[in-house]
């Protein structure tokens, strides 16, 4: 019997015989290529600054470890913890950055193909005060080879494109502890 997936396998062991892929800088494998599901190990440590904004649901089961989301919600920012053993269904178009300092984590991730015409947004929001900063948006065809090109694009803009138009702050680019700490001094 020729199975287009193969038969049923160890998760664990999959983990295992790609866990260079989990690790920095990309984090993120997928573990059914081609499929009609986008099935994804994310592992660890991975911070970031991007929101990203999911015209579809995402499906979160943080296997080990833990991870936090930072939400962007009506001009405000919040978060959702991901603990151990956590499953979360993430509404489509909640504005959401996903954490993952712990180099042991390792979360399973769901998500669908986007529907023609139905665009991701990745988006960057003035540490101090939540406007936005800069924002891309695109018809996503792969998971793990199009939001980087994007990311690329962010980290080389100048300092005075990443001016807050708002309050003038200037957001840090690719470094979230320098955001983070923004954020915690305007909290
Ligand atoms: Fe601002």
């Amino acid at each position: 019997m020729e199975l287009k997936y193969g038969m049923p396998q160890s998760l664990m062991g999959w983990v295992d015989a790609n866990r260079s892929r989990l690790k920095p800088p990309v984090c993120n494998a997928a573990i059914f290529p081609d499929s009609d599901y986008i099935i994804n190990m994310v592992g660890g440590p991975n911070t970031r600054t991007d929101f990203h904004d999911n015209p579809t649901e995402e499906i979160f089961y943080q296997i080990r470890g833990t991870a936090y989301l930072n939400i962007w919600d009506e001009g405000r920012f919040d978060r959702i913890d991901l603990h151990e053993g956590d499953i979360f269904l993430l509404p489509a178009h909640l504005i959401h950055s996903p954490q993952r300092p712990d180099p042991n984590g390792l979360c399973l991730l769901i998500e669908k193909p986007r529907p023609m015409g139905a665009h991701d947004a990745l988006q960057w929001y003035c540490p101090k005060c939540a406007s936005l900063v800069w924002r891309a948006s695109k018809q996503l065809e792969s998971l793990v080879d199009d939001l980087p090109k994007v990311y690329e694009i962010f980290y080389a803009t100048t300092s005075e494109e990443r001016t807050c138009k708002t309050c003038g702050t200037v957001h840090p680019g690719r470094d979230y502890a320098a955001w983070h700490a923004i954020r915690q001094a305007h909290a």
